[in-house]
């Protein structure tokens, strides 16, 4: 029988990974000093320990500055390299231009573009997905792709069904077009049409999703339809709002489905994965997301007791410390998954 993995097309690979997290350690007992809370209720519930917030002025472009140049660094490249910047974020530096606008002038890069993509927790797996979609399109050779957030300032720090779940950080890949592809009808992307594509690093395969009809359930309500007043000031709409039973349910069921249909549509299967690295909201989803598709705990990279859940930055940072550790290693197949407000969701098969 034909391998079905053969019919991929592999456009572009992670050559590098870089992250950043502020130094303020916020421990579990901060919160229960002034909320009806606990370290134990809060281990308990989400597994997490410690997270790190930022000072009150760093912004998110400044927070990533120093993962995007660890993870070029890392890529063998200079900031002159970079030829675009897709970056996930939904605490942006301002309402516009875009925080990769700002970020790209920190770089010190006048060239290329550079563009937010807000699809809250899912957002890096949404930004590498563009970006995989650009380089296929023939937009650039090394594109920079970017995770960052800072929940410290969206938090409402009197709902302990929230407060206590989020952190800040960021994290970086550079995502490069593969050496020697050529455009083959309008496309790059041409590599491994012959021959067995499983030994190949790259890009294999992603899925999108969302639906807007839970979009209340997970949401920071102000904006330009409900603009800030003394009233909506009062009631708390510039804070996070989340109805958490919900959003755990949708989570175990989306990211389970989704890591699926991504290896089906790869035909790579499922004990052929080394590691799912997994959007860290909380402990207990990523092991019941293990539990749904019948794989080893082992294989579920977990680092959420350290930073909380960082939004669109914790699957880079899972990815710079497991490949800094050297738990991710080169030829490594790696399944990320990630679900967020929106809801949207998504899932993206790496080769290392
Ligand atoms: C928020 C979350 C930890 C709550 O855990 P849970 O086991 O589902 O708890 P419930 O929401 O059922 O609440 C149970 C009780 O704990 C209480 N509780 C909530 N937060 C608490 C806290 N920090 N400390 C103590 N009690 C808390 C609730 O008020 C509720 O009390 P009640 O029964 O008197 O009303 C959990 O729902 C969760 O992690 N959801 C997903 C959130 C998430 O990951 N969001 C981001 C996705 S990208």
């Amino acid at each position: 029988m034909e391998n079905p993995a053969k019919k991929l097309t592999v456009a572009s690979e992670i050559l590098g990974t870089g992250m950043c997290v502020p130094d303020r350690v916020v421990s579990n007992e901060h919160f229960a000093a002034y909320l009806e809370t606990s370290d134990e209720w809060i281990r308990e519930r989400t597994g997490i320990v410690e997270r790190r917030w930022c000072d009150e002025v760093t912004s998110a472009s400044a927070l990533a500055e120093p993962a995007c140049r660890d993870a070029i660094k890392a890529a063998g490249l200079t900031a002159a390299d970079i030829d675009g910047i897709v970056l996930g974020t939904v605490t942006p530096d301002n309402i516009f231009p875009s925080t990769a606008c700002y970020l790209q002038s920190r770089l010190g890069i006048q060239s290329g573009y550079a563009m937010d993509v807000n699809a809250v927790c899912s957002g890096f797996v949404y930004a590498l997905t563009t970006a995989d979609a650009l380089i296929r399109a023939g937009q650039g050779t090394n594109v920079l792709v970017v995770g960052v957030d800072i929940y410290s300032r969206i938090i409402d720090p009197n709902d302990r069904g929230t407060c206590v779940l989020f952190g800040d950080g960021a994290g970086a890949v550079v995502l490069s077009r593969k050496k020697g592809d050529k455009l083959v009808d309008g496309a790059f992307g041409d590599h491994m049409v012959e021959g067995d594509v499983r030994d190949i690093s790259g890009i294999y395969g992603s899925e999108l999703r969302a639906d807007g009809r839970y979009a209340d359930l997970l949401c920071v309500p102000m904006g330009t339809a409900h603009p800030p007043t003394p009233e909506s000031l009062q009631r708390g709409d510039h804070f996070l709002k989340m109805q958490g039973r919900e959003v755990f349910k949708f989570a175990v069921r989306s990211l389970a489905d989704v890591t699926k249909n991504v290896l089906d549509k790869a035909g790579v299967a499922i004990e052929e994965v080394d590691h799912f690295v997994s959007h860290q909201a909380n402990k207990r989803i990523l092991l019941s997301m293990a539990k749904h598709l019948g794989v080893s705990e082992d294989k579920v990279p977990i680092n959420v007791d350290k930073y909380g859940n960082t939004s669109a930055a914790t699957i880079p940072i899972v990815l710079a410390e497991c490949e800094r550790s050297g738990r991710i290693k080169k030829g490594d197949l790696v399944l990320l998954s990630a679900v967020g407000g929106g809801f949207s969701w998504g899932a993206v098969l790496v080769r290392w």
